[in-house]
């Protein structure tokens, strides 16, 4: 027990540039309310001795400590979430020309990515003080909060669309969270979420409404660095795109490794979103600095149903920045891409994760992905609980 190493100095708001002591529970940026982000002192970070501090630690995101918030051995809430496997899937039928490989995030704790990002802000959410949590979720992101502040100690308040998938909503019961049901989307639930909370002094973990799950998110990159460079390091990750923190947390993993001088390229980030609810796709086709509402939006991958994330202009910069792009895929393909990684390749995915392997197709005809190079998927959650015939029928419905 005793210190992590943790090389955070302090909060930056990249829109105001005002500097936040890390040391306090702070949600947004006071001056403007824009999302804050931890700064490390990574000019103590020596590139060589942190891999060889990191060889003899397990494989849990925790490993790279160093460059995450928590400050205390003994705040880490931890169920062991991290080093999911990257699988290899040669070349696909759908993209013959291309090197597939998938990260399997489906097989981590409450089964998603989510669990990462939860981990860590509820970690230093509890390091700092917070007595409640509370959070709007498409479902994911609130059965991982249930999770980690049951074992944190802390009680947890989920607010969830009312069409959530009952299995989700039943999980988050499960672990003694409190669940609200809100008509609508994420959006409205978010609404409802801190009209209820106000005044209740709970800590809002909003999707980039407070600093520390895109550090969570942030070691998707910092494993796929790990677990590739230099020789399988991906020239291009698809990633399905809902409120954008893993696409926010993997532009900054890759920003960190190059200023310790661990990289020297970065992989293009492409976003992929449904045709039924794509407004990040849709702003950076137009060139837009931030998204704006996406009217009317369905589809069968409930994480990807934001109409209007919270920080769009920090998702954009992170695509554009990548000289990556977006892409939107149908329902249909959806489906069909959640059949063909199961019954072809033996991989279990969530809608959102699924709907990564239906771009592949489109990304090659637009001419974003080239023949020869090397592309991850992002698998972000398991496809157990979801049957692809009922996701069918409500299609078609
Ligand atoms: C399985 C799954 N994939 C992807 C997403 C979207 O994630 P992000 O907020 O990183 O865009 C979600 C969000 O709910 C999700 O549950
Ligand atoms: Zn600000």
């Amino acid at each position: 027990m005793g210190e992590t190493g943790s090389l955070l100095t302090k909060l930056e708001c990249r829109a105001c540039c005002s500097q936040i002591d890390a040391t306090r529970l702070v949600g947004t940026c006071p001056t403007c309310g824009h999302t804050l982000f931890a700064v490390y002192d990574l000019a103590r970070l020596d590139w060589q001795r942190w891999k060889d501090a990191r060889s003899g630690r397990d494989r849990s995101l925790w490993r790279y400590r160093e460059l995450l918030p928590v400050g205390r051995t003994e705040a880490i809430v931890s169920l062991g979430e991290g080093g999911s496997p990257i699988v290899s899937m040669g070349p696909v039928p759908e993209a013959p020309g291309l090197e597939v490989a998938l990260k399997d995030d489906g097989g981590l704790p409450t089964g998603s990515f989510k669990a990462r990002g939860m981990a860590v802000a509820v970690s230093r959410a509890r390091e700092l003080g917070a007595s409640a949590l509370f959070v709007p979720s498409a479902g994911n992101a609130g059965v991982a909060l249930a999770a980690y502040s049951a074992r944190a100690g802390l009680p947890a308040r989920i607010y969830l669309p009312e069409r959530t998938p009952t299995g989700l909503r039943a999980a988050c019961a499960q672990y003694g969270a409190e669940v609200t049901g809100v008509p609508g989307t994420i959006r409205e639930a978010g609404e409802a979420a801190r009209r209820a909370e106000a005044g209740r002094g709970s800590f809002d973990v909003s999707t980039l409404r407070e600093p520390y799950r895109v550090e969570g998110k942030k070691t998707m990159g910092l494993e796929i660095f790990e677990q590739t460079y230099p020789e399988s390091f991906p020239d291009a990750i698809v990633y399905p795109t809902g409120g954008g923190t893993g696409l926010v947390g993997m532009s900054k993993a890759f920003a960190e490794l190059a200023a310790i001088g661990a990289l020297d390229r970065t992989p293009r980030l492409y976003s992929v979103q449904p045709a039924g609810c794509a407004p990040v796709v849709r702003a950076l086709a137009e060139g837009a600095a931030r998204v704006a509402p996406w009217p009317d939006p369905s589809t069968v991958a409930p994480g990807l149903l934001v109409p209007a994330p919270f920080a769009s202009e920090r998702v954009l910069e992170a695509v554009r920045t990548s000289r990556g792009g977006g892409v939107t895929v149908t329902d249909e393909e959806i489906v069909g891409a959640m059949r063909a990684l199961a019954r072809r390749h033996g991989i279990s995915a969530a809608p959102e994760g699924a709907a990564t392997y239906a771009a592949l197709p489109h990304l090659v005809q637009q001419g974003a992905i080239r023949d020869g190079e090397r592309v991850l998927l992002y698998n972000t959650g398991t496809g157990l609980g979801f049957s692809p015939d009922d996701l069918e029928r409500s299609i078609r419905g």
